[in-house]
Formats: structure tokens, C-alpha cells, sequence
């Protein structure tokens, strides 16, 4: 009887070495821009204590409430361990726990790698998925906002997105605006509550701003007219959302002034932004961030401001996809790496441990792409697989070549081939791939 198949997880997919062409350049393109704002990578543990999500996201907070992979604790620990949902609360945690408030507090960081929420698996949400972020600490500037949000347009630029690309924008005020606005969004709320679906009812207690976003029409129908921040704001908060719009100016940036934009995490202070791209729909967020100034004291440092995105790679897929890009020049390089640059053929079985030294000859030598035959084929079917890798040169050896320590090197595109003595295989390979 045939055995059970095994899946992967529900919302978890395997990146496969032609998957992974692209998320390589995803990757790269996220280290070249991060790099170009002097941004440092940082790598923290997937997991963290739990306690630490539900305090900086909100435990009103769909992820804190729904969403959280976790597993108990156990032995030494009685504390529960949550797989990362996002990035910038064990960003925070480490920027305290590593001491930077004191000795060197403007850090510019960034992260790419997997979080994990347990959400309804569909076209562009996952359970496991990569998100490229950096948080910045240590400034309150709001030209430092600018450059967050430019730094993640760049990223989408660089991938050829274009003029569809749109960057909404918007201000959360400080925790005292914040407290204003609580009260005038419950008394405007409250007449019409009994109309509204169950998800708002129960958010009305617990996070009013929340039924901003609602998502269902007749709920958006009843948000018409509801007080905006913006009438709210102390001057400090409005002064700094004003230089904020001027310094995305400066950089040539227009962004769209969207006072539906709340976010879902409860950390953020002032400056909030996503990116979408509008074709993809009521998925369409590929980016999301904003300024955090309460996070770092949250999290049991001194107050301190910072401000991050987080760029969703699943979504930035989709879109590239629905617009044929990259072009495939920018992948070329990626594309080649899976295929061979040099293909070792034993002509006998008595060759085919000289085919292996071979190969391991030139591996040492540091030239890369170097494969041979492990299936038993004919030299025929060894040519075929090195023309089917996209092998530059094929490196013969007889029974000929092997009594006389010779080998025979074929350029596969000019079919040109020479004889030439064992010692000199190395620099002659060097020298036809010009490495
Ligand atoms: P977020 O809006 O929760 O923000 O996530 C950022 C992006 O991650 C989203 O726009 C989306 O593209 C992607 N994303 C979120 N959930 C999923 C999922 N289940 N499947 C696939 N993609 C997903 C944050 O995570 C904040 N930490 C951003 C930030 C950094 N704010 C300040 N610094």
C-alpha cells in the first residue's frame, strides 16, 4: 500500500531553487537599497516571549488576538514563546536589550526574513511570509520619516513598478491626540453602533479606531462625517506632519493624504503610510509602516522615537507578476547560477572516477558550477545534460586522455576542443570562462 503523502503546513509553501530565482532578487535588491541609506542588517530570533507582542501590538490588535503561532513554555520557562508575526517589536527589544539608548542611540536597521500569522490562508496572505523592514531609532526629524518611506518606493522602483504605485499617507497624532480623538469618535459612533456588524460592536470598547477600516459597505457608510484627527492634533504633532509632507516634497515624492489609513498594530505615533498597488485590490497593501515613538519605553527602555516599514514579499510577487516583471535581464545572472558552467564527462565507467576528480580539482580551485554525471549515463546522454545546463565548456576524459594525463576541453559554443595536459586544466578553464 502506497504511503501518506505529506503536505506543507496550510500557508506555508516551499521556495524551490526557481522560486527562490526571484526571491534571491528580491533579496538583493533589499540589501542594495538598505545599503544606500546606510541602513545595517540585524537578525533576530523568529520566536520571542509572547507578552512582548501583546504589549507593543495591542492585545486588541487583530494579530495579538487571532493571529499568534505559540507555544507554551516549558522547563526553565513558565513564559510562552509567539513565533515573530512582525519584525519591528523584536527590532525594539534587541535595540534595549543591546544597550544602544545609551552608547549609540541613532540606529538604522533592516531585516529580511519570515513572519508567521495564523491567518485564513488566500491570494496574497500566508501563514509563513517573508517581509523586507528596517526601523530606524534614535530621531525625531520628520525628514526621517521621508526617508523611510522614499527608501521603500525605491525598493518598488527598482523593480520596475511604476506610475500605478501609490503611497497613501497619514498622521496617528501622539497618545494625547490620540486620547482626544477616542472620545470624539465613541460620541459620534455610539447613535448608530446597533447598525453596525458584530466586529465593530466588539471593537467599540476595546479600539474605536478600528472601525475606521471596517471592511464591510454598510459599516464604511456610517463612518461618513466621523471626526478626523487632524482637527485634534496639538501643534506639535500637526507641525510635524506638515514638515513631514514637505520633506517627501523635497525628495520629489506626491504623496495621497489618506485619513482612512489607521493600521491594525497599536504602536504607532504620528507619521503612519502604506504603499499599495491599487490593481491588486482590497489585498493591494505591499508596504506598511510609520513612526513608533512609545515602542522602545514600551518595551522597558527610555523613550525614544523611531520610525520603520515592512514590505510584504507575497504581495510584491503578485504584483510583479500581474505586470510581467522583472524584465528577464535581471534575472539572467540568477537563472545561470542553477544551471552549470562546466560539465566533467567520463567517456567508460573507467573514467568516471577521474571525472570526479576532476571535477574536485577545479571546485578547489574556486571555479563555480562545476557538476558531473551520477546516473550511469552514456557519453552521448552527458553531452545532452551539459547543453541541457547551459554548460559553458565540457571537460572530456577517455581512456586515452587518462593513460596519456591528458584531457579534452570543448567550448560549447564554438565546438572548438583541444587537447591539453592534465596540469594545465585549471588555468585553461579560468582562462575560457574569463574568471
Ligand atoms: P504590517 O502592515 O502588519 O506591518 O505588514 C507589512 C506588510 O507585510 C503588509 O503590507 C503585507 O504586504 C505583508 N503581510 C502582512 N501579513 C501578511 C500575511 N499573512 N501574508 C503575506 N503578507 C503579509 C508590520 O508588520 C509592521 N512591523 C511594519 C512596520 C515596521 N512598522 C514600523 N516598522
Amino acid at each position: 500500500m502506497a504511503r501518506e503523502a505529506y503536505q506543507a503546513p496550510r500557508g506555508t509553501r516551499d521556495l524551490l531553487p526557481e522560486d527562490l530565482v526571484l526571491i534571491r532578487h528580491l533579496e538583493r535588491t533589499a540589501f542594495r537599497l538598505a545599503r544606500s541609506a546606510r541602513y545595517s542588517e540585524i537578525r533576530s530570533p523568529l520566536m520571542e516571549e509572547t507578552r512582548l507582542f501583546s504589549r507593543s501590538l495591542g492585545e486588541t490588535s487583530d494579530v495579538v488576538e487571532k493571529e499568534m503561532f505559540t507555544v507554551p513554555g516549558r522547563g526553565e520557562s513558565t513564559s510562552s514563546y509567539t513565533f515573530r508575526p512582525e519584525g519591528t517589536a523584536g527590532a525594539a527589544r534587541a535595540y534595549v536589550q543591546g544597550g544602544f539608548p545609551s552608547r549609540a542611540p541613532l540606529q538604522k536597521w533592516f531585516y529580511v526574513g519570515p513572519m508567521f500569522r495564523y491567518e485564513r490562508p488566500q491570494k496574497g496572505r500566508e501563514r509563513q511570509f517573508s517581509q523586507f523592514g528596517v526601523e530606524a531609532f534614535g530621531s525625531q526629524d520628520p525628514r526621517l520619516d521621508a526617508e523611510v518611506v522614499d527608501l521603500a518606493m525605491r525598493f518598488f522602483e527598482a523593480l520596475g513598478f511604476g506610475a500605478e504605485l501609490e503611497v497613501r499617507v497619514n498622521t496617528m497624532g501622539d497618545a494625547a491626540d490620540r486620547d482626544r480623538w477616542r472620545e470624539a469618535l465613541r460620541e459620534f459612533f455610539a447613535p448608530s453602533l446597533a447598525e453596525r456588524c458584530p466586529d465593530c460592536r466588539a471593537r467599540f470598547e476595546r479600539n474605536v479606531f478600528r472601525l475606521l477600516d471596517c471592511k464591510v459597505d454598510r459599516c464604511q457608510g456610517l463612518n461618513l462625517g466621523a471626526p478626523t484627527l487632524a482637527g485634534l492634533l496639538a501643534p506639535e504633532s500637526a507641525g510635524h506632519h506638515a514638515a513631514f509632507l514637505s520633506a517627501m516634497r523635497a525628495l520629489g515624492r506626491q504623496p495621497v493624504e489618506d485619513p482612512k489609513i489607521v493600521r491594525g498594530l497599536d504602536y504607532y505615533t504620528r507619521t503612519i503610510f502604506e504603499i499599495h498597488y491599487p490593481p491588486l485590490g482590497a489585498r493591494s497593501a505591499l508596504c506598511g509602516g510609520g513612526r513608533y515613538d512609545g515602542l522602545v519605553e514600551e518595551v522597558g527602555g527610555p523613550a525614544t522615537p523611531a520610525v520603520g516599514f515592512a514590505i510584504g514579499f507575497t504581495a510584491t510577487e503578485l504584483a510583479l507578476a500581474e505586470l510581467g516583471l522583472p524584465p528577464a535581464g535581471q534575472l539572467a545572472d540568477l537563472r545561470l547560477d542553477l544551471g552549470a558552467a562546466v560539465y566533467c564527462v567520463a567517456i567508460g565507467d573507467g573514467e568516471r572516477e577521474a571525472a570526479l576528480a576532476l571535477a574536485g580539482e577545479l571546485r578547489r580551485a574556486g571555479v563555480a558550477g562545476v557538476e558531473l554525471d551520477f546516473r550511469a549515463k552514456s557519453p552521448k546522454a552527458q553531452f545532452k545534460e551539459a547543453g541541457k545546463l547551459g554548460a559553458r565548456l565540457v571537460v572530456v576524459v577517455g581512456p586515452e586522455e587518462l593513460a596519456a594525463g591528458e584531457v579534452v576541453v570543448r567550448d560549447m559554443q564554438s565546438r572548438s576542443e583541444d587537447r591539453l595536459p592534465r596540469e594545465g586544466l585549471v588555468a585553461a578553464v579560468r582562462e575560457r570562462l574569463g574568471s
